[in-house]
């Protein structure tokens, strides 16, 4: 590939900050904090979660790195960055969440296969580049195109990275053509992240962003582009992010089955205790995040102080000082929303989140009900315990 190489080991890894929870280290995946990852409403680069399956590409030469656009066109056609940027640019306030944030919670309830993430496998960034729908008219699929004429429905990403899943080949996912074509779905080839560059880990020079859906189909260190009449066939669409019922194990799965996942149902965690929390409390801070899929704000956000017996509304806001309102088409609609409620908190007990999205979706109470063997879509009521200590002074 011109330009940009996978390097065939973990020699040449960026730097990372040293206070990301690193859970592999080759490939690197790593999350911030909990307490960092609600500090601000734009995730710093640097505490955004990284989630990787090989080795990160090296660029040599950006000038001779180019995008490729194959399959079911009238024309293949190749493009530069010069040719990305001529575009217009579009900056997207969006949350990208991992399938897996939330993994090591289910895993407690009954084993699951997978990188074992606490809640903070997401962030909240503001992601700058063209709009797919603007590139692809470019190649010659006019806006709001469900079918080529030569019978292509799907958009195929496929990335310079290469995969031990993929038997050392590239890491691949599709979306829908109908929504790579809609500039309102705001589908982004993506070269700036908070205003910077994109850096090595998430993509550069180019990523795909794909709001309001999983992450794994936001495809980093963009190598080609194919118009396909099927869905991707490569592992990450066909044989992993996938929800399975509770009763599908290892000895009897059918991966055929189900479709690949797409949109994110909605989610919410605490992220200012820990899972368990030992002191003298009193009054006690909770903060946390809410976000949901497919362009659906959060309605609400309750908390309980009781172990779900009792709940209060929690105050929400999206841009800093502005109330988060759901129907104003200013509000950052693929975004997450952070949220604040005070508990005054005078014996053990366990303190619980739960969103409720604008299509009125509410989290599940229980992991088991949502419990699936590869461990994604963790997105029950959060839990954390608090113990009193009381002093004798
Ligand atoms: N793209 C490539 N090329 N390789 C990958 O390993 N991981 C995917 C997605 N895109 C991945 C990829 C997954 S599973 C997620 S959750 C997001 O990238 C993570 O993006 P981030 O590392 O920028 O947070």
């Amino acid at each position: 590939m011109p330009g940009i190489r996978a390097p065939v080991n973990y020699s040449e890894e960026p730097d990372r900050h040293p206070a990301l929870k690193i859970n592999a280290k080759q490939p690197f995946n790593a999350e911030p904090p909990r307490q960092a990852l609600v500090s601000s409403y734009v995730t710093p680069t640097e505490f955004f979660y990284k989630r990787s399956h090989g080795p990160i590409p090296v660029v040599d030469d950006l000038e001779r790195y180019s995008v490729s656009f194959n399959g079911l066109i009238e024309k293949p056609k190749e493009l530069f960055m010069k040719d990305i940027m001529s575009l217009p640019k579009y900056n997207v306030t969006a949350t990208l969440q991992c399938a897996g944030n939330r993994r090591t919670a289910m895993s407690k309830s009954r084993t699951v296969r997978g990188v074992g993430w606490d809640v903070a496998a997401l962030g909240n960034a503001i992601w700058g580049g063209a709009k797919l729908a603007d590139v692809l008219e470019l190649v010659g699929i006019p806006k709001l195109t469900s079918t080529t004429p030569l019978g292509g429905k799907h958009v195929e990403f496929v990335s310079v990275d290469r995969c031990k899943e993929e038997n050392g080949g590239p890491y691949k996912a599709s979306i829908p053509l109908s929504q790579a074509t809609n500039p309102e779905a705001d589908v982004l080839l993506a070269y700036e992240m908070n205003g910077e560059t994109l850096n090595r880990d998430h993509g550069y020079p180019l990523r795909v962003v794909v709001p309001g859906v999983i992450g794994a189909r936001s495809v980093k260190w963009l190598d080609s582009i194919n118009i396909d009449s099927q869905i991707c066939q490569g592992f990450f669409m066909q044989k992993d992010y996938k929800m399975f019922p509770p009763s599908v194990n290892w000895d009897n799965i059918d991966w055929s089955t189900r479709r690949p996942q797409m949109d994110f149902p909605v989610q919410s965690a605490i992220c200012s205790l820990e899972d368990v929390n030992v002191g003298k409390y009193g009054k006690i801070a909770i903060k946390g995040y809410a976000v949901s899929g497919g362009g659906r704000g959060i309605e609400r956000v309750d908390i309980s102080a009781d172990g779900g017996k009792t709940w209060k509304e929690a105050s929400r806001y999206q841009k800093p000082g502005i109330q988060y309102v759901t129907d104003d088409e200013k509000s950052d609609k693929w975004a997450w929303v952070l949220f604040e409620a005070e508990a005054d908190v005078h014996s053990n007990t366990e303190i619980v989140a739960k969103a409720i999205d604008t299509a009125a979706n509410v989290q599940p109470e229980k992991v088991e009900d949502v419990w699936n063997l590869r461990g994604i879509l963790n997105t029950s009521w959060h839990r954390v315990q608090v113990q009193v200590r009381h002093s004798n002074m």
